[in-house]
């Protein structure tokens, strides 16, 4: 199966950073959205992020205008999938909202193209059960911010048929990223382990066993990360792991996932991190 076409749904953080690099990796891309100015934000998204790697002299001029003359954009799921090869959806990570998407992109597209999500820990599976395809429903779990992160985690559902696997790790890698194979499992496998940090690190604060800067640093200097639990949490959202951990908790029961009641007072009180301007830091760092 050859891909030419690519079909992204969504066209927030996630949609328009796979349009990007599907942009950029050479396929004719259409990036959707409900409303054209959500598509036109997505697009200066784009626009930026590539304007940012020609500063840094990572690309050329023309590849950033060769990447933007393969994009369109539309807000009409039929029209854009009608000649898809391959289409991600990166809608809000809700199975009522996905669910449709899913029946829609079914009808849509060609008969042999590929349905992609890249929900953070939506079964796969319900996903194909909406679809008359379900072997060749895949989860393209991408990480953000997509044009920079080199991890992408392959999720076969018990249908994900070795055909359907196969196409998209190669059309994965052609994007220029590494990719891992996992199973069909709440979390996944980067979610499985991120979130419980995060969760432990809430822990350790309640507990006040160390301030956030030192428990922050400890971990940056003991593990060589490039940031420490709170950094990172700040920086993803805590609602976002909030909804993560009670995904996992709510599909599995085990224990461990039960978000820590501090994050769910910054999620209440609006402390959700660097996209609302406060986070961990505001509230705990030193002043
Ligand atoms: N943000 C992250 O760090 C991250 C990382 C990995 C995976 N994900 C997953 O990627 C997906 C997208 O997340 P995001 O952070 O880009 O969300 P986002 O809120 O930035 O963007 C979602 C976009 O989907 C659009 N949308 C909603 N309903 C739609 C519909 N019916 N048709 C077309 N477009 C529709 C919205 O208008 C919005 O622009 C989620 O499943 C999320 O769990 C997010």
């Amino acid at each position: 199966m050859t891909i030419n076409k690519v079909c992204v749904i969504g066209s927030g953080t996630m949609g328009s950073g796979i349009a990007q690099v599907s942009a950029q990796a050479g396929y004719e891309t259409t990036m959707v959205d409900v409303k054209q100015e959500f598509v036109d934000r997505g697009v200066k998204m784009i626009q930026t992020s590539l304007g940012k790697f020609v500063e840094r002299g990572k690309i050329g001029q023309e590849d950033m205008d060769r990447a933007l003359a393969r994009l369109r954009t539309s807000t009409d799921i039929t029209d854009a999938a009608r000649d898809a090869d391959y289409a991600i959806e990166a809608v809000f990570e809700r199975a009522a909202v996905k669910t449709p998407i899913f029946e829609q992109l079914d009808r849509s597209c060609p008969g042999g193209a590929i349905i992609a999500s890249n929900t953070s820990g939506i079964p796969i599976s319900l996903l194909a059960a909406a679809t008359r395809r379900p072997e060749k429903v895949i989860g393209t779990h991408f990480m953000n911010p997509v044009p920079v992160m080199k991890g992408v985690e392959i999720v076969k559902s018990l249908l994900t048929s070795e055909e359907t696997l196969r196409v998209s790790v190669d059309f994965v890698q052609s994007l220029g990223k590494e990719t891992v194979v996992v199973k069909d499992s709440p979390g996944f496998v980067t979610n499985r382990i991120v979130t419980l940090v995060m969760n432990e690190a809430a822990r350790l604060l309640e507990e006040g066993l160390a301030t956030i800067e030192d428990i922050d640093k400890i971990e940056k200097l003991s593990h060589n990360w490039p940031m420490g639990p709170f950094e990172l949490a700040d920086l993803v959202g805590i609602d976002v792991i909030v909804d993560l951990l009670e995904g996992i908790y709510q599909q599995t029961g085990w224990e461990r996932y039960k978000p820590a009641p501090l994050l769910n007072r910054m999620v209440e009180i609006g402390y959700t991190g660097r996209k609302a301007g406060k986070g961990f830091y505001e509230l705990f760092g030193q002043k």
